[in-house]
């Protein structure tokens, strides 16, 4: 990677004091190797990851057992994975960094998993969604979600409780939309509805028009739609294609991951919104103590009009795992230490109780049912149903590349 590319490396956490150390140990520096998307298209989703991580660090400098971390930053730009491994060879190589993070692009994570396997560097994922992803690399623990913790019990609510008996599904074209899309396709087939169209709506780079994808689904007059994309611009230009081709007026209703009713671009959605009902682990509204403290403490740190979305909360708790990691090895960070502190990790985030599971390294969670509702004059997410502690069901199933 050129020099004019990388980001100032930070040095947070200066508030840890060896006094915090266990006795007669010295305080650690702990380089981590953050690759996110600070520019582009997807650059918002580098900076709710990252002060999600900040905060996480500022507010808790106890949890690192008093040793330091050390954020060496890396511009990941697109979805391509061809830089995020770049970037990773030289974070491992010539940064030597203790431990990886961030990675908001499936294809990013996956470029970069054989590197952590070689170089025996821990990789924690902090969004990239695509089921399979941990199996490609021993080394690799997921804090963010997969696609099917949203995908398939939206597949079943949405037959049994949303009168979906037909559907269509359109996705963006890259892994986790095809994951996406299959994890709703099981989960409404089981609930005994029919998937008739699947809809590719081209790659993650780029805003498509959408249109032409959804005047077909208005053809086909489903009861439901089924979108995912990979939120942030994406996930605007949706509704606001959706309300356009008159998909609502035709009785075709749209559902999704939260992924298409993201805190950040909520207000923007319009009063069309009221009612849309998504499947997801967090939004800014979760009444919890835990979630009050958190957005409480960012719009402290980042401005009241300022929200965090999904991506902040997993930023946030990627940051406590690896604070627990820190302490439970004593600042010794390696690869098989970090991955066996993190196995069975459980942790009172934001959005609830998680847990790694031991088996899988992904997270189990709540999956919750959004309704978007209007109060105050905002529009709001209204959690109206749950399906509680949710292990990956593609794993759990063996579906097609999580049967390894
Ligand atoms: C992914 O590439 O895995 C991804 C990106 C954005 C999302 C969800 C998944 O909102």
């Amino acid at each position: 990677m050129k020099r004019n590319f990388k980001l100032v490396a930070l040095t947070a956490a200066t508030a840890l004091t060896a006094g915090l150390l266990v006795a007669g140990a010295s305080a650690k520096e702990v380089k981590i190797g953050v690759v996110l998307t600070y520019s582009g298209g997807a650059a918002h989703f580098g900076e709710q990851i990252g002060r999600g991580m900040d905060l996480y660090i500022k507010q808790h400098p106890e949890a690192f057992g008093g040793h330091t971390v050390k954020l060496i930053k890396r511009d990941s730009k697109r979805p391509g994975g061809d830089i995020a491994k770049n970037a990773v060879q030289e974070l491992i190589t010539r940064e030597k960094v203790d431990l990886l993070t961030g990675f908001v692009f499936s294809p990013n994570a996956m470029a970069s998993a054989p590197l952590a396997t070689k170089g025996k560097v821990p990789m924690v994922i902090m969004n990239a969604g695509t089921a399979w992803i941990p199996s490609l690399s021993p080394y690799i623990a997921r804090v963010s979600f997969t696609m099917w913790h949203s995908g398939y019990p939206m597949g079943k609510y949405a037959h049994d409780k949303l009168g979906c008996k037909t559907a269509a599904a359109g996705f963006t074209n890259y892994p986790p939309g095809k994951d996406s899309r299959n994890a709703f396709q099981t989960g409404l087939q089981e609930a005994g509805g029919k998937l008739v169209e699947s809809i590719p709506m081209g790659g993650p780079r780029d805003v498509p028009d959408f249109t032409p994808f959804f005047q077909r689904v208005k053809d086909l007059k489903p009861d439901c739609f089924f979108v995912f994309v990979p939120a942030g611009n994406h996930a605007a230009a949706v509704f606001k294609t959706y309300s356009a081709v008159g998909l609502k007026a035709a009785g075709v209703r749209l559902i999704g991951p939260g992924d298409i009713t993201q805190d950040t671009k909520l207000q923007g959605m319009g009063d069309g919104a009221v009612g849309m009902i998504t499947m997801h682990h967090y939004a800014a509204d979760y009444d919890n103590p835990e979630n009050r403290a958190f957005v409480a403490a960012w719009k402290k740190a980042y401005g009241a009009d300022t929200t965090p979305d999904f991506m902040a909360v997993q930023g946030w708790d990627g940051m406590a795992a690896i604070a627990h990691a820190i302490k439970a090895q004593n600042g010794d960070v390696t690869a098989d230490g970090t991955i066996n502190a993190l196995k069975g990790w459980t942790y009172r985030s934001p959005r609830g109780s998680i847990t790694i599971d031991p088996e899988t390294r992904d997270i189990i969670m709540d999956a919750n049912v959004h309704r978007v509702v209007k109060k105050g004059g905002r529009l709001m997410i209204e959690v109206i149903d749950t399906v509680p502690q949710v292990k990956d069901p593609c794993k759990a199933l063996k579906i097609g590349k999580c049967a390894k």
